[in-house]
């Protein structure tokens, strides 16, 4: 009887033991272990940058380049050419579409701390950090009579940059260049004593800082997820 017992317990033993080996052992670290539900992994449609057969998608890829012509959902063709014929027609005919208010000036104001001052100043005056550095040469006052700075011409450098001053396209969009040209030909009039586009009497520091559209505020925790992703 008490052998029986010691028997069957041995056998117990084994069958667990030999289970748990079966059981670690087939596991290959370099192989997806089994999907109980794969739809949940493998994606069931296509994926961006996923290579396909180039019967559905051209290059193999789903990512396409659009169609020539097709213009993205809240961009607006600018039809001036990069020449100094192009800048020279902006100046004359293209206006700013904005209303002329405190919210306007003072997001421009905002903008042009953040693009534009290191070089043309925060007066506009061509004295910015790197003029002073010397780091970029020929920086203009926008009160320079021979230059004519009118909103559109602003609208125009900004688009496509003017010889050692880049293009602000990609980091701006049209209505904040816009908002931009309308603070520096406020900058433009206080620097030549004249009243602001709001008929203040000008200073080109004047805008109510208050006003400034609130910075985003990052939620580090947010950042912090996705990091983990
Ligand atoms: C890296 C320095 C630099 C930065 C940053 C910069 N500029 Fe300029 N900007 C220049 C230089 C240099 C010129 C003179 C270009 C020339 O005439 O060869 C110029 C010229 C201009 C002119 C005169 C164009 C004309 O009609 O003659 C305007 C207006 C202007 N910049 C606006 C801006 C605005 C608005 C921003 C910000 C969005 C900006 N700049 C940022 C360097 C800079």
């Amino acid at each position: 009887m008490n052998k029986n017992i010691n028997m069957k317990t041995l056998i117990n033993i084994a069958i667990v033991a030999i289970a748990s080996v079966c059981m670690v052992s087939c596991f290959n670290d370099n192989k997806p272990n089994y999907q109980y539900f794969p739809n949940m992994y493998a994606p069931v449609g296509y994926e961006a940058y996923g290579s396909y057969n180039t019967e559905y998608f051209e290059n193999g890829q789903e990512a396409m380049t659009p169609p020539p012509g097709t213009i993205p959902r809240g961009w607006q063709p600018y039809d001036y050419e990069n020449t100094t014929a192009g800048l020279e027609l902006a100046r004359v005919e293209l206006q700013n579409p904005l209303e002329i208010n405190d919210e306007n000036l003072a997001a421009g104001n905002q903008l042009y701390t953040i693009y534009c001052a290191v070089c043309h100043g925060d007066k506009g005056d061509g004295k910015g950090i790197l003029a002073q550095r010397e780091k970029f040469l020929g920086i203009p006052s926008y009160a320079d009579p021979g230059r004519n700075i009118t909103p559109g011409g602003i609208y125009h450098v900004e688009m496509y940059g003017l010889n050692s001053m880049g293009s602000y396209a990609s980091q701006t969009n049209e209505k904040e260049r816009w908002q931009i040209a309308m603070h520096v030909m406020n900058l433009k009039a206080a620097l030549n004593g004249q009243p602001g586009l709001l008929g203040n009497p000008t200073d080109s520091t004047a805008v109510d800082s208050t006003k400034m559209a609130q910075p985003i505020v990052v939620d580090s925790t947010a950042t912090a997820n996705v990091e983990r992703n």
